[in-house]
């Protein structure tokens, strides 16, 4: 795309003598790099039509690098274990940047089991994830039953996984907004219609009505959505896609019993089927989630609905007793190897911070210092899973019909 409609805008003007950025996106992965470039000095616009309406607004917020690892994926989960050794620092600047609270929560998941099938499983994972150097530890029902009381009588014991905390995702985007405005970023309320480019090279975004938001670098950070916008190349757009997940926010009533019904995150696995359940300091309850291939579709289906219910209730009875205060609806942005695509792709000044599946919210940190790193010229870390270089290199039937974009 080249240079579109009569108005241009130079992203930060206050700014004009340092290097601008626009990020597209103001979920939080937009804001952590936009939070992360402004601080090291960079004039920062961030283009979004609504920012945390995206998967950052439901997202339960699991910062879950031994919980969520897979045997499959060992460099992901390295990633997600550094990642996660960032967060208690990060949190903390944060909250002095922001003056405000995010809500991170240490005392750690519980991955619950029923049937011996169950426990063979969680025995399995805890053997994995303590291979790859995570902490993780087998705790009996009686055990289980003296940190959760209220937790079914059924279950016979859990994997115990100290190091996966939680943080509140509306808290944390709260914050991430107001520390990026004390930062001086500047925000664009407008939809992202494309990169603009010129010789090869990215000169801005474009916004509805074709004006130009100017910069010298652009960061697509659109989550789920970023296969919309023009201008990228279409190894990265035909590696993404939405992953639909309905997650409940419940409060408990005066008859749900003893506050607060749960102390830990607590996972499990029912009638085969994933489920979760996030404390927060307020007492309300995070549960989630389903994950279904549904392309762009945000209704709200009572039966996925109906099943996280049937679900949860097998875990923890007494959420019979609590209101049902949010039905939720996200769409993750899920990439073809489950990994995010972090780093330069496409055009010159193109930098991509997208596909971040399951885990947006846990490698907030990391991917704002990647991310800071290839602008700026740094190397604090490498992440060779990341890296947009592995989307060419896959076998893929639109690349070899239509070229690489
Ligand atoms: N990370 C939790 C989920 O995607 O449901």
């Amino acid at each position: 795309m080249g240079l579109v409609g009569a108005g241009t805008r130079l992203a930060q003007m206050s700014r004009s003598s340092s290097q601008q950025v626009a990020v597209i996106g103001a979920g939080v992965i937009g804001l952590s790099v936009a939070w992360e470039l402004a601080t090291s000095g960079l004039g920062v616009t961030v283009v979004d039509p609504a920012p945390g309406s995206g998967a950052s607004g439901v997202a339960a917020g699991m910062l879950a690098a031994v919980t969520e690892a897979h045997f499959t994926e060992p460099d992901l989960a390295g990633a997600n274990v550094l990642s996660l050794s960032l967060w208690p620092g990060y949190a903390s600047r944060l909250e002095a940047a922001s003056g405000m609270v995010v809500g991170l929560e240490r005392a750690g998941t519980l991955v619950v089991a029923g049937d011996p099938s169950d426990r063979d499983a969680l025995a399995q994972l805890g053997r994995f994830v303590n291979s790859i150097g995570l902490e993780a530890e087998w705790i009996g029902a009686r055990e289980l039953r003296r940190r959760e009381p209220l937790l079914s009588p059924n279950l016979t014991g859990a994997l115990f996984a100290p190091g996966d905390y939680s943080v509140n995702n509306r808290s944390l985007h709260a914050a991430l907004l107001a520390a990026c405005k004390t930062a001086g970023v500047d925000f664009v309320q407008e939809a992202a219609s494309g990169v603009a480019t010129s010789d090869a090279t990215a000169i801005g975004v474009t916004i509805s009505g074709g004006e130009l938001i100017a910069a010298e670098w652009v960061v697509v950070a659109a989550g789920a959505w970023t296969a919309g916008i023009s201008g990228l190349p279409l190894s990265l757009t035909s590696a993404l896609r939405p992953i639909k997940g309905h997650i409940l926010r419940l409060s408990p009533t005066e008859r749900a019993g003893p506050l607060p019904l749960l102390s830990h995150t607590v996972r499990g696995l029912v009638n085969g089927r994933p489920v979760y359940l996030v404390p927060r300091a307020d007492r309300e309850l995070v549960l989630g989630a389903t994950s279904e291939e549904r392309g762009f579709d945000l209704r709200k289906e009572a039966g996925s609905v109906g099943d996280l219910l049937q679900d949860a209730r097998a875990v923890l009875p007494a959420i019979d007793h609590c209101e049902l205060t949010e039905i939720g609806v996200g769409l993750r942005p899920g990439s073809f190897d489950n990994a995010p695509v972090v780093g330069r792709v496409g055009p010159r000044g193109l930098v991509a911070a997208c596909g971040h599946y399951r885990n947006g919210i846990l490698l907030a940190p990391l991917t704002a210092e990647l991310v800071a790193d290839e602008i700026l010229g740094n190397s604090r870390h490498s992440i060779p899973s990341f890296l947009p270089s592995r989307l060419v290199e896959r076998k893929n039937p639109a690349l070899q019909e239509g070229g690489l974009g």
